[in-house]
Protein backbone atom coordinates (compact mmCIF):
# COMPACT_ATOMS: atom_id res chain seq x y z
CA UNK A 1 0.00 0.00 0.00
CA UNK A 2 1.27 3.71 -0.68
CA UNK A 3 1.97 6.06 2.04
CA UNK A 4 0.58 9.23 2.56
CA UNK A 5 3.83 11.62 2.97
CA UNK A 6 3.76 15.14 3.94
CA UNK A 7 7.18 17.04 3.17
CA UNK A 8 7.64 19.73 5.64
CA UNK A 9 10.49 22.31 3.96
CA UNK A 10 11.19 22.74 0.23
CA UNK A 11 14.45 24.36 0.40
CA UNK A 12 17.77 23.57 -1.05
CA UNK A 13 17.10 20.01 -0.97
CA UNK A 14 12.91 19.30 0.05
CA UNK A 15 12.03 19.91 -3.25
CA UNK A 16 14.24 17.03 -4.20
CA UNK A 17 11.80 14.71 -1.96
CA UNK A 18 8.54 15.37 -4.52
CA UNK A 19 9.95 13.66 -7.08
CA UNK A 20 12.07 10.75 -4.97
CA UNK A 21 8.83 9.88 -3.13
CA UNK A 22 6.75 9.32 -6.47
CA UNK A 23 9.70 7.20 -7.81
CA UNK A 24 9.92 5.53 -4.45
CA UNK A 25 6.02 4.47 -5.58
CA UNK A 26 4.23 6.45 -2.30
CA UNK A 27 1.96 10.06 -2.55
CA UNK A 28 3.02 13.39 -1.49
CA UNK A 29 -0.42 14.01 0.00
CA UNK A 30 0.80 17.87 1.78
CA UNK A 31 3.49 20.27 1.41
CA UNK A 32 4.61 22.47 4.21
CA UNK A 33 6.74 25.81 3.10
CA UNK A 34 6.14 29.75 4.15
CA UNK A 35 7.81 31.36 1.63
CA UNK A 36 5.41 31.43 -1.75
CA UNK A 37 8.20 32.03 -4.25
CA UNK A 38 9.95 28.06 -2.95
CA UNK A 39 6.76 26.97 -3.28
CA UNK A 40 5.54 28.45 -7.09
CA UNK A 41 7.39 26.27 -9.14
CA UNK A 42 6.72 22.87 -6.95
CA UNK A 43 2.82 24.27 -7.06
CA UNK A 44 3.06 24.13 -10.70
CA UNK A 45 4.67 20.94 -11.55
CA UNK A 46 2.71 19.03 -9.11
CA UNK A 47 -1.27 19.91 -9.00
CA UNK A 48 -2.26 16.96 -6.86
CA UNK A 49 -0.38 18.31 -4.15
CA UNK A 50 -1.78 20.45 -1.32
CA UNK A 51 0.73 23.66 -0.44
CA UNK A 52 0.25 24.56 3.14
CA UNK A 53 2.42 27.57 4.96
CA UNK A 54 3.49 25.79 7.90
CA UNK A 55 4.35 22.34 9.43
CA UNK A 56 1.99 22.58 11.84
CA UNK A 57 -1.10 22.26 9.73
CA UNK A 58 0.38 19.58 7.46
CA UNK A 59 0.62 17.15 10.20
CA UNK A 60 -2.55 17.21 11.17
CA UNK A 61 -3.69 15.67 8.51
CA UNK A 62 -5.66 12.30 9.49
CA UNK A 63 -4.05 10.74 6.17
CA UNK A 64 -0.65 11.04 6.06
CA UNK A 65 1.45 8.33 7.69
CA UNK A 66 4.79 9.54 7.63
CA UNK A 67 6.53 13.28 7.37
CA UNK A 68 9.66 14.05 5.27
CA UNK A 69 11.35 17.22 7.64
CA UNK A 70 13.88 19.22 5.52
CA UNK A 71 13.75 21.79 7.79
CA UNK A 72 16.55 24.45 9.62
CA UNK A 73 18.70 22.74 12.23
CA UNK A 74 17.05 24.95 14.76
CA UNK A 75 13.53 23.28 14.32
CA UNK A 76 14.49 19.62 14.27
CA UNK A 77 13.19 18.98 17.86
CA UNK A 78 10.45 21.11 17.68
CA UNK A 79 8.74 19.98 14.13
CA UNK A 80 9.90 16.25 15.39
CA UNK A 81 8.28 15.69 18.63
CA UNK A 82 5.20 17.83 17.41
CA UNK A 83 4.94 14.84 14.15
CA UNK A 84 5.61 11.86 16.17
CA UNK A 85 3.17 13.20 18.63
CA UNK A 86 0.72 13.43 15.70
CA UNK A 87 1.05 9.78 15.05
CA UNK A 88 3.70 10.58 12.02
CA UNK A 89 6.49 8.25 11.42
CA UNK A 90 9.53 10.92 10.94
CA UNK A 91 12.40 11.22 8.56
CA UNK A 92 14.76 13.37 9.30
CA UNK A 93 17.21 15.25 7.35
CA UNK A 94 20.35 14.97 9.14
CA UNK A 95 21.55 16.12 11.71
CA UNK A 96 19.77 14.83 14.05
CA UNK A 97 19.49 18.09 16.82
CA UNK A 98 21.61 20.97 17.77
CA UNK A 99 22.65 18.93 21.19
CA UNK A 100 22.06 15.76 22.38
CA UNK A 101 19.52 16.74 25.37
CA UNK A 102 17.33 17.74 22.48
CA UNK A 103 17.86 14.15 20.96
CA UNK A 104 17.13 12.49 24.00
CA UNK A 105 13.63 14.27 24.24
CA UNK A 106 13.30 13.02 20.59
CA UNK A 107 14.13 9.36 21.09
CA UNK A 108 11.78 9.58 24.13
CA UNK A 109 9.14 10.65 21.92
CA UNK A 110 9.39 8.61 19.31
CA UNK A 111 9.47 5.73 22.06
CA UNK A 112 5.88 6.51 23.76
CA UNK A 113 4.42 6.99 20.65
CA UNK A 114 5.54 4.31 19.18
CA UNK A 115 6.53 6.01 15.64
CA UNK A 116 9.88 5.78 14.16
CA UNK A 117 12.47 8.47 14.01
CA UNK A 118 14.81 7.63 10.92
CA UNK A 119 17.40 10.49 10.44
CA UNK A 120 18.58 10.72 7.69
CA UNK A 121 22.72 10.50 7.27
CA UNK A 122 22.81 10.43 3.46
CA UNK A 123 26.58 9.05 3.35
CA UNK A 124 25.54 5.24 3.79
CA UNK A 125 23.70 5.43 0.64
CA UNK A 126 26.81 6.42 -1.57
CA UNK A 127 27.84 4.01 -3.20
CA UNK A 128 31.64 4.87 -2.97
CA UNK A 129 31.33 5.37 0.96
CA UNK A 130 29.32 1.67 0.84
CA UNK A 131 31.96 0.27 -1.39
CA UNK A 132 34.88 1.87 1.21
CA UNK A 133 32.47 -0.34 4.31
CA UNK A 134 32.97 -3.47 2.53
CA UNK A 135 36.80 -3.44 1.92
CA UNK A 136 37.03 -2.73 5.95
CA UNK A 137 34.47 -5.42 6.94
CA UNK A 138 36.12 -8.11 4.72
CA UNK A 139 39.61 -7.75 6.27
CA UNK A 140 41.26 -8.53 2.80
CA UNK A 141 43.58 -5.44 3.64
CA UNK A 142 43.44 -6.79 7.68
CA UNK A 143 42.51 -4.10 10.13
CA UNK A 144 42.08 -0.04 9.90
CA UNK A 145 45.09 1.48 11.48
CA UNK A 146 43.95 5.14 10.50
CA UNK A 147 41.58 7.29 8.28
CA UNK A 148 41.93 10.61 7.50
CA UNK A 149 38.75 12.05 6.16
CA UNK A 150 38.77 15.39 4.51
CA UNK A 151 35.72 18.24 3.72
CA UNK A 152 37.33 21.06 2.13
CA UNK A 153 34.67 22.95 0.22
CA UNK A 154 33.58 26.76 -1.09
CA UNK A 155 31.41 28.52 1.58
CA UNK A 156 29.32 31.20 -0.61
CA UNK A 157 28.13 32.40 2.51
CA UNK A 158 25.67 34.79 -0.24
CA UNK A 159 23.93 31.51 -1.34
CA UNK A 160 23.35 30.53 2.20
CA UNK A 161 19.68 30.37 3.97
CA UNK A 162 20.54 33.24 7.45
CA UNK A 163 20.40 30.47 9.23
CA UNK A 164 23.15 28.56 8.20
CA UNK A 165 25.15 31.04 9.04
CA UNK A 166 24.48 31.80 12.65
CA UNK A 167 26.08 29.25 15.28
CA UNK A 168 23.25 29.01 17.36
CA UNK A 169 20.49 28.06 15.14
CA UNK A 170 22.38 24.85 13.81
CA UNK A 171 24.32 26.93 11.24
CA UNK A 172 28.44 25.96 10.71
CA UNK A 173 30.19 23.74 8.61
CA UNK A 174 30.06 21.42 11.54
CA UNK A 175 26.55 21.01 11.84
CA UNK A 176 26.01 21.04 7.87
CA UNK A 177 29.38 18.65 6.82
CA UNK A 178 30.93 17.56 10.01
CA UNK A 179 27.83 15.23 10.55
CA UNK A 180 28.17 13.81 7.53
CA UNK A 181 31.94 13.07 8.31
CA UNK A 182 31.05 11.76 11.52
CA UNK A 183 28.60 9.37 10.54
CA UNK A 184 30.63 7.64 7.94
CA UNK A 185 33.37 7.76 10.05
CA UNK A 186 30.92 5.78 13.07
CA UNK A 187 29.28 3.55 10.12
CA UNK A 188 32.60 2.61 8.97
CA UNK A 189 34.26 2.09 12.18
CA UNK A 190 32.19 1.20 14.79
CA UNK A 191 30.71 2.68 17.37
CA UNK A 192 32.81 2.11 20.14
CA UNK A 193 34.77 5.79 20.10
CA UNK A 194 36.43 6.73 23.07
CA UNK A 195 38.05 10.39 22.81
CA UNK A 196 37.66 13.75 20.76
CA UNK A 197 40.02 16.15 20.51
CA UNK A 198 39.72 19.39 18.38
CA UNK A 199 40.04 23.02 16.96
CA UNK A 200 37.16 24.59 16.23
CA UNK A 201 36.52 27.93 14.05
CA UNK A 202 35.62 30.31 11.86
CA UNK A 203 39.17 31.18 10.45
CA UNK A 204 38.65 31.48 6.81
CA UNK A 205 34.98 34.22 7.40
CA UNK A 206 36.16 36.04 10.55
CA UNK A 207 32.58 38.06 10.31
CA UNK A 208 30.50 35.19 10.06
CA UNK A 209 29.42 33.86 13.72
CA UNK A 210 29.65 30.01 12.85
CA UNK A 211 32.43 27.77 12.43
CA UNK A 212 34.03 27.19 8.91
CA UNK A 213 36.99 25.10 9.92
CA UNK A 214 37.33 22.22 12.23
CA UNK A 215 40.74 19.61 12.67
CA UNK A 216 39.44 16.70 14.57
CA UNK A 217 41.75 13.65 16.33
CA UNK A 218 38.98 10.84 17.39
CA UNK A 219 40.30 7.59 18.64
CA UNK A 220 38.50 3.94 19.12
CA UNK A 221 38.06 1.67 21.75
CA UNK A 222 39.27 -1.17 19.64
CA UNK A 223 42.11 0.41 17.73
CA UNK A 224 41.98 2.83 14.94
CA UNK A 225 42.33 6.91 14.50
CA UNK A 226 40.88 8.69 12.93
CA UNK A 227 41.47 12.47 11.44
CA UNK A 228 38.67 14.66 10.24
CA UNK A 229 39.71 17.79 7.91
CA UNK A 230 37.03 20.17 7.22
CA UNK A 231 37.69 23.65 5.91
CA UNK A 232 34.87 26.61 3.73
CA UNK A 233 37.04 28.62 2.28
CA UNK A 234 35.77 31.08 -0.45
CA UNK A 235 35.71 31.08 -3.72
CA UNK A 236 38.64 30.58 -5.90
CA UNK A 237 40.78 30.14 -3.26
CA UNK A 238 41.09 26.25 -2.23
CA UNK A 239 40.51 23.11 -3.88
CA UNK A 240 37.27 21.14 -3.29
CA UNK A 241 37.59 17.73 -2.14
CA UNK A 242 35.41 15.71 -0.46
CA UNK A 243 36.51 11.52 0.79
CA UNK A 244 38.96 9.89 2.60
CA UNK A 245 42.05 7.68 2.77
CA UNK A 246 42.25 4.52 4.78
CA UNK A 247 45.20 3.05 6.28
CA UNK A 248 45.05 -0.87 6.93
CA UNK A 249 47.91 -3.25 8.09
CA UNK A 250 48.36 -4.67 5.01
CA UNK A 251 47.34 -1.88 2.49
CA UNK A 252 46.00 1.66 1.67
CA UNK A 253 42.36 2.42 0.06
CA UNK A 254 40.27 5.57 -0.80
CA UNK A 255 37.71 7.37 -1.96
CA UNK A 256 36.37 10.62 -3.49
CA UNK A 257 32.93 11.91 -4.43
CA UNK A 258 32.75 14.34 -6.83
CA UNK A 259 29.89 17.01 -5.89
CA UNK A 260 29.76 21.33 -5.83
CA UNK A 261 32.53 23.33 -6.72
CA UNK A 262 34.32 19.79 -6.32
CA UNK A 263 32.01 18.11 -9.47
CA UNK A 264 34.39 17.92 -12.19
CA UNK A 265 36.14 15.32 -10.04
CA UNK A 266 35.85 11.60 -10.73
CA UNK A 267 33.59 9.97 -7.71
CA UNK A 268 35.35 6.49 -6.77
CA UNK A 269 36.98 3.98 -4.84
CA UNK A 270 40.79 3.05 -5.28
CA UNK A 271 42.64 0.49 -3.41
CA UNK A 272 46.81 1.13 -3.27
CA UNK A 273 49.05 -1.50 -5.29
CA UNK A 274 53.09 -1.51 -6.16
CA UNK A 275 53.15 2.26 -6.11
CA UNK A 276 49.85 2.85 -7.91
CA UNK A 277 46.02 3.41 -6.92
CA UNK A 278 43.92 1.04 -8.63
CA UNK A 279 40.66 1.74 -9.19
CA UNK A 280 37.61 -0.83 -7.30
CA UNK A 281 34.25 -1.18 -9.84
CA UNK A 282 31.36 0.42 -8.22
CA UNK A 283 27.26 0.68 -9.34
CA UNK A 284 25.59 4.15 -9.06
CA UNK A 285 22.96 4.03 -7.31
CA UNK A 286 20.35 7.14 -6.57
CA UNK A 287 21.01 7.52 -2.38
CA UNK A 288 17.96 9.63 -2.06
CA UNK A 289 15.72 7.24 -3.67
CA UNK A 290 17.15 4.66 -1.43
CA UNK A 291 17.38 6.29 1.54
CA UNK A 292 13.44 6.93 1.48
CA UNK A 293 12.59 3.07 -0.12
CA UNK A 294 14.31 1.44 3.22
CA UNK A 295 12.27 3.97 5.61
CA UNK A 296 9.03 3.06 4.07
CA UNK A 297 9.66 -0.15 4.05
CA UNK A 298 10.56 -0.46 7.70
CA UNK A 299 6.83 1.19 8.26
CA UNK A 300 5.30 -0.97 5.85
CA UNK A 301 7.00 -4.22 7.51
CA UNK A 302 6.10 -2.80 11.33
CA UNK A 303 10.10 -2.60 12.53
CA UNK A 304 10.21 -1.41 15.58
CA UNK A 305 13.64 0.09 14.53
CA UNK A 306 14.47 2.31 11.95
CA UNK A 307 17.02 1.55 9.22
CA UNK A 308 19.37 3.97 11.18
CA UNK A 309 19.35 3.86 15.09
CA UNK A 310 18.33 6.79 16.39
CA UNK A 311 21.14 6.18 19.00
CA UNK A 312 23.68 6.95 15.66
CA UNK A 313 22.26 10.24 15.34
CA UNK A 314 22.59 11.06 18.68
CA UNK A 315 26.13 9.86 18.96
CA UNK A 316 27.07 12.04 16.02
CA UNK A 317 25.31 15.03 17.98
CA UNK A 318 27.62 13.71 20.68
CA UNK A 319 31.17 13.72 18.89
CA UNK A 320 30.26 17.27 17.36
CA UNK A 321 29.30 18.54 21.18
CA UNK A 322 33.10 17.12 22.31
CA UNK A 323 34.84 18.92 19.74
CA UNK A 324 33.39 22.26 20.38
CA UNK A 325 34.09 21.22 24.32
CA UNK A 326 37.90 20.41 23.46
CA UNK A 327 38.40 23.21 21.32
CA UNK A 328 37.00 25.51 23.59
CA UNK A 329 39.38 23.90 26.74
CA UNK A 330 42.27 22.73 24.71
CA UNK A 331 41.83 19.24 25.93
CA UNK A 332 41.02 16.02 25.15
CA UNK A 333 37.31 14.40 25.64
CA UNK A 334 36.44 11.44 27.04
CA UNK A 335 33.31 10.27 25.45
CA UNK A 336 30.61 8.59 27.38
CA UNK A 337 30.59 10.19 30.46
N1 LIG B 1 21.71 15.07 2.84
C1 LIG B 1 22.28 16.09 2.24
O1 LIG B 1 23.21 15.95 1.46
C2 LIG B 1 21.76 17.46 2.54
C3 LIG B 1 22.02 18.53 1.67
C4 LIG B 1 21.48 19.79 2.00
C5 LIG B 1 20.74 19.96 3.16
N2 LIG B 1 20.54 18.88 3.99
C6 LIG B 1 19.76 19.03 5.22
O2 LIG B 1 18.42 19.35 4.88
C7 LIG B 1 17.85 20.22 5.87
C8 LIG B 1 17.39 21.52 5.19
O3 LIG B 1 18.51 22.16 4.63
P1 LIG B 1 18.36 23.16 3.40
O4 LIG B 1 19.73 23.44 2.95
O5 LIG B 1 17.34 22.64 2.42
O6 LIG B 1 17.77 24.44 4.20
P2 LIG B 1 16.83 25.60 3.65
O7 LIG B 1 16.86 26.70 4.62
O8 LIG B 1 17.18 25.87 2.22
O9 LIG B 1 15.39 24.90 3.68
C9 LIG B 1 14.58 24.82 4.82
C10 LIG B 1 13.16 25.23 4.42
O10 LIG B 1 12.30 25.09 5.54
C11 LIG B 1 11.34 26.13 5.44
N3 LIG B 1 10.67 26.34 6.74
C12 LIG B 1 11.06 27.15 7.76
N4 LIG B 1 10.14 27.13 8.74
C13 LIG B 1 9.14 26.29 8.34
C14 LIG B 1 7.91 25.87 8.94
N5 LIG B 1 7.52 26.30 10.14
N6 LIG B 1 7.14 25.00 8.25
C15 LIG B 1 7.51 24.57 7.02
N7 LIG B 1 8.67 24.94 6.41
C16 LIG B 1 9.48 25.79 7.07
C17 LIG B 1 12.15 27.33 4.99
O11 LIG B 1 11.35 28.35 4.44
C18 LIG B 1 13.10 26.69 3.98
O12 LIG B 1 12.63 26.77 2.64
C19 LIG B 1 18.96 20.44 6.90
O13 LIG B 1 18.79 19.51 7.92
C20 LIG B 1 20.24 20.15 6.13
O14 LIG B 1 21.32 19.75 6.93
C21 LIG B 1 21.02 17.65 3.69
Amino acid sequence: MPLNIAVLGTGRIGGSYLDVVRKSGHNVAVVAEPREEQVAPLKMKNPGVDFVADYKEAIKRKDVQAAILTLPHWLHHRAAIDALNAGKHVYLEKPMALNTKECDEMIAAARKNDRLLFVAHTQRYMPAVKKMKEIVDSKELGEVVMVHDVWHKVLEPDKRPKWMLDQTRGGGMGQMDGSHMIDRLLWILGSDITTVSARVGNFTHPHIPADDTAMCFLRWKHGPVATLSRIAFDIGKGYTEYGAEYYFTKGQAKFRLAYGQGANQKTGVWIARNEEWTEVPIKATDSLHDEVTDFAKAIESGSKTPPIRMEHGRQVIEVLEASEESSRTGREVVLGR
